[in-house]
């Protein structure tokens, strides 16, 4: 599939029925939604524990695209493997993990699967010069990993910025998480990101028996993201 900067929408089913993953992820998808993100929390490199690789197996005949999956886990090389097997496209490891990001870098690309680095609100983007080689995606949090329903940290679009220079043409999606809405997106895509991961903006209203609101949500952010194009 060629690489193409055109905005996506990455619902985030940390804001779905936890109960109802499977149907969540078809409501989504029929609503519209480009890509199905996964967030993967231990508890230990975050403050909070959702769940591993055996629910992203259980979910994945559920997702007929794009799954994107973000471990926000440490160590993350003995789990790479499996969250691979598991089904996932793109596998994004943060950067804050461990000592050796460039290595676990080439284990995911070595899996056959799309790598993706996550940085934190404090961390710089001077580590990603050396890493763009091993990249699909550098996914840049604009709130503190944990938890949907946060506040967006402004503070990030100067990051955003620096990042999109620093990327130029190379085929690298710039994906931001937490914190975005109708009100924000349009700021981080002005910014220059082309991947919108959104939970509570995208479940907002809506549920399972009523997917109406999942397909309000994602076509007024996606509205939003592209005026600002
Ligand atoms: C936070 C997760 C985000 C979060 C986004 O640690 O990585 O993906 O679910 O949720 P909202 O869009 O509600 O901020
Ligand atoms: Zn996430």
């Amino acid at each position: 599939m060629s690489f193409s900067r055109q905005i996506k929408i990455a619902p985030s089913i940390l804001a779905a029925d936890f109960a109802n993953f499977g149907a969540e992820c078809r409501a989504i998808e029929a609503q519209g939604a480009d890509w199905v993100h996964v967030d993967v929390m231990d508890g230990h490199f975050v403050p909070n524990i959702t769940f591993g690789p055996a629910t992203c197996a259980a979910i994945r005949p559920h997702i007929s695209g794009f799954m994107d999956v973000h471990l926000m886990i440490a160590p993350v090389d003995a789990y790479i493997e499996a969250f691979a097997e598991a089904g996932a496209d793109l596998i994004s490891a943060h950067l804050e993990a461990g000592p050796h990001i460039h290595r676990t870098l080439q284990a995911i690309r070595a899996t056959g699967k799309k790598a993706g680095l996550a940085i934190n609100p404090g961390t710089g983007i001077e580590a990603v010069a050396h890493l763009l080689d091993l990249v699909d995606m550098v996914c840049v949090m604009t709130v503190n990993p944990g938890f949907g329903g946060q506040k967006f940290i402004h503070s990030q679009l100067s990051k955003i910025r620096a990042l999109r220079q620093m990327i130029g043409d190379r085929p690298i999606h710039i994906e931001i998480d937490g914190g975005v809405t109708v009100e924000t997106a349009p700021l981080v895509v002005a910014a220059g990101a082309d991947v919108l991961v959104a939970g509570s903006a995208v479940f907002k209203g809506g549920s399972v028996a009523n997917p109406a609101p999942y397909g309000s949500n994602i076509a007024a952010i996606r509205r939003a993201a592209e005026a600002a194009r």
